[in-house]
Parts: C-alpha cells; structure tokens; sequence
C-alpha cells in the first residue's frame, strides 16, 4: 500500500520559538494543526486558540450522579427498606450521609474521567495513530519543540505549507507519510497474554493484601485487641474460687431503665404508697383489657368474678368484686399482681410495670361497671 502524507512538522529548538509559531499558525487560515512539547507549556493553549475541553463536563456528570447514586442508596436502606432508629434522629439524617455522599462522589468522578478519557477521548483500544513511532516523535518527546499541519486541511498546499513553516525560522522542516493500513491496527485487550498478565496482577494484589493484613500484622507483638487474655460468656475461670467465669452482679445493682420493686417481702398493706402513675383513659383501659384477658381471665374470669376457665385444675380465686377490693389502693393491687398472693403466682416477668398498672385501671373500670353510680348513668 502506498503511503500517504500525513502532514509537514517544523521543530522547534527554543521554547520561546513554539509559542511565537504557535500565536502565528492559530492566526492563519489552518485549521487542522498541533503542537508537540516534551513538557507543558503554560499558556500554549490560549496561544493555539483551543477551546476549553469538554472532559470537564463529563467530570460534573459523574460526580452529580455519583451523588445523587449515593443519596439514593442510603435514602432506600436507611428510610424504606430497614429504617432503625439510632439516637432519635430521622431516618434520613443528611449530615451522617455526607461522607459517603462526598466520597461517592470524588470515587465517580475521578475513575469515570479517567476511563472517559481513555475510551471516548483517546478511542481506547484504538491506540495508533500516523504520528506514534516517528523521528519526529522521539525529538519532541526528548528536547525539542514541533508543530504539524495536517493534509486534511482544506487550505492544505504542501508548497504554501512548506513556505509558511520557513517563515516561523524552524530547525527543520519534514513531511511525515503514514500507511492507511496501520490505522486499522487495535489493541487486543482480550489478547490470551494480556488476559493472563492481568490473572497474575490481580492474584498476587490480593494474595499480597491479605497475606499483610491477615497475617503478617498478626504476628507478634503486633497483636490485637481480640487476642487478649478475656473470658467468654460461659466459660470457666480458674481465678474466681467458684470457677465460674461469669460473675453476678453486686448487690444492689440495678439495671438500665429498671427501677426495683421495693416492697416484696413486705404486706401488702406497704404498698398502699405507690401510686398508680397511668392515666385512667381509653387507650390505657384498651391495653389493660388486652393484658387482663390474657394473664388473669383465665382463673379470675373475664368479668373478674372469679369464674375460673381452668375446670377446677387450680383453686377458684375470690371475686375481685369483693368490698375488700373495692377498698383496696391501686398500688396494693399492683403488689398482687408483683408478688403474688399465697398460690396466685407473681405477674413481674411476664408484665412490665406500665402493663401492670393497665390492668388495675382495667380491674377498677370492671368494679365501676358491677356497681355503677346514679351519677354514671346520666352521662
Ligand atoms: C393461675 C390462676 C390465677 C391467675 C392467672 C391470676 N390469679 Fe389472681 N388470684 C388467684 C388466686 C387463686 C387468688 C387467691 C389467692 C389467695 O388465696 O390469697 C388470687 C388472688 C388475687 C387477688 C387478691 C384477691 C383477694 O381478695 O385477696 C388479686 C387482686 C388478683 N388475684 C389479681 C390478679 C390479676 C390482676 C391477675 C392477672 C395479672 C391475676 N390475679 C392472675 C389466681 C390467679
């Protein structure tokens, strides 16, 4: 195949000179040149007349989206898929996404410019072009300066050309011939050998990684706080007389949010003190006839009347509808239900005591209605 001119190259020994030819060349009536520096050369650009490159655009794309990626992911876990209350905040709390957003962001932007670059801007794999391998690339890569004007161009006339380029008082000037077959040439990404310098790359980052992270700072001394001498839960202990690793608390501990109860052991005449802390409405009459229902109709009946449902299998309990009952304070019924009375068994590890105090409300809306007042009727 014959080869065809590509374009005239002038070098260039001085900087100074390039950007001089550089002003002169974007000034004439050629469209379809470039300039070669082995460096960046500040303000080459604007003497070239270029325009600013779109990459920047593509850039702000990514990062938007990289953004609005993240919000949306976290805005999905956080509020509709597994919302969890941490602290009280709202479920979408900007300010603990931000780092995420940002870093989402920065991570978009940043690899997608680069693969927009190569694949869109240098038409990755296509990597050849008619310049790649010629004099003139060696010496502009290495100390000089060159400039070409593309055949393409439509003023192109390679005596004019020629003539123009003498005029900007090159070194040298030189016509660069190309074959239009080797512009078909791609790289071969899925080349058996690239595939398997890639494999090799790839296992020995990660055994490399992990055999750093995993075992080489494991070795001593660097151990780490999950190698420390501790007790499992249990698990027996020498160094306790009893040998049990676990430990009970001191006395008098009391937990989180638990306030003990401070009269069983006592009459329940102790707890004529307490006082009921729920208010006597609907909502709290709903939730102490659910918990009524449940805990104490079986033996005491729905009604209270003491019309057990257990067929003689447990003593029947006297009516709660008794004078004594009625006379009772809440927090003595409370103390029933806390400690048990003889064979009626405590209530305290199935009933919390806000649950506790529902069902007096519920047992006295019960006595209410067995004995109702002139005055209820007339409401
Ligand atoms: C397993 C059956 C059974 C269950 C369930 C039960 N109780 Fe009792 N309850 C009894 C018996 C039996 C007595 C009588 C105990 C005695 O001999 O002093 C009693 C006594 C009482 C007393 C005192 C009555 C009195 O006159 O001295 C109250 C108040 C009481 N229960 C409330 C409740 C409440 C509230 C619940 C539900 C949380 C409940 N009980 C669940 C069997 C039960």
């Amino acid at each position: 195949m014959d080869k065809k001119l590509f374009c005239l190259a002038a070098i260039f020994d001085k900087v100074d000179d390039i950007t001089k030819a550089a002003k002169k060349v974007a000034e004439s009536e050629y469209k379809f040149f470039d300039v070669h520096t082995p460096y960046p050369v500040h303000g080459l650009s604007q003497k070239m007349k270029l325009k600013p490159s779109t990459l920047g655009y593509i850039a702000l794309i990514l990062g938007l989206s990289g953004a609005a990626l993240a919000l949306l992911l976290m805005y999905y876990t956080k509020t509709l898929n597994y919302p969890q209350n941490i602290g009280g905040k709202p479920t979408f709390a900007l300010p603990a996404f931000i780092p995420i957003t940002f870093e989402v962001t920065v991570l978009l932007a940043s690899v997608g410019t680069v693969l927009a670059m190569l694949f869109i801007y240098f038409k990755f794999p296509n990597n050849s072009h008619p310049l790649h391998g010629t004099e003139y690339m060696d010496k502009v890569s290495l100390d000089k300066f060159g400039l070409i004007i593309e055949a393409k161009d439509p003023q192109f006339d390679e005596f004019k050309v020629k003539e123009f380029l003498g005029s900007l008082n090159p070194e040298v000037i030189m016509p660069i011939y190309y074959d239009p077959e080797d512009l078909n040439f791609k790289a071969e990404i899925f080349h058996p050998k690239f595939m398997l310098l890639l494999g090799v790359v790839i296992v020995l980052t990660a055994g490399i990684s992990y055999i750093l992270l995993n075992k080489w700072k494991q070795i001593p001394p660097r151990n780490w706080m999950w190698e420390q001498p501790r007790l499992n839960v249990q698990s027996s202990s020498s160094f306790f007389s009893d040998g049990f690793g676990m430990r009970t608390p001191v006395p008098g501990t009391v937990s989180r949010g638990n306030f003990p109860y401070v009269y069983s052991g006592l009459p329940d005449t102790m707890a004529k003190n307490l006082i009921n802390p729920v208010l006597m409405n609907e909502y709290h009459l709903k939730k102490g006839k659910e918990h009524y229902n449940t805990f104490c109709s079986p033996c005491h009946g729905y009604f209270g009347k003491g019309d057990s449902r257990l067929n003689n299998q447990f003593p029947n309990p006297p009516s709660l509808h008794s004078d004594k009952l009625r006379n009772w304070t809440d927090g003595q019924i409370y103390h029933v239900i806390t400690v048990g009375q003889n064979i009626m068994p405590s209530y305290a590890s199935q009933l919390e005591p806000i649950e506790r105090w529902q069902i007096v409300n519920y047992i006295r809306a019960l006595q209410r209605a067995l004995n109702a007042r002139e005055e209820d009727l007339n409401e």
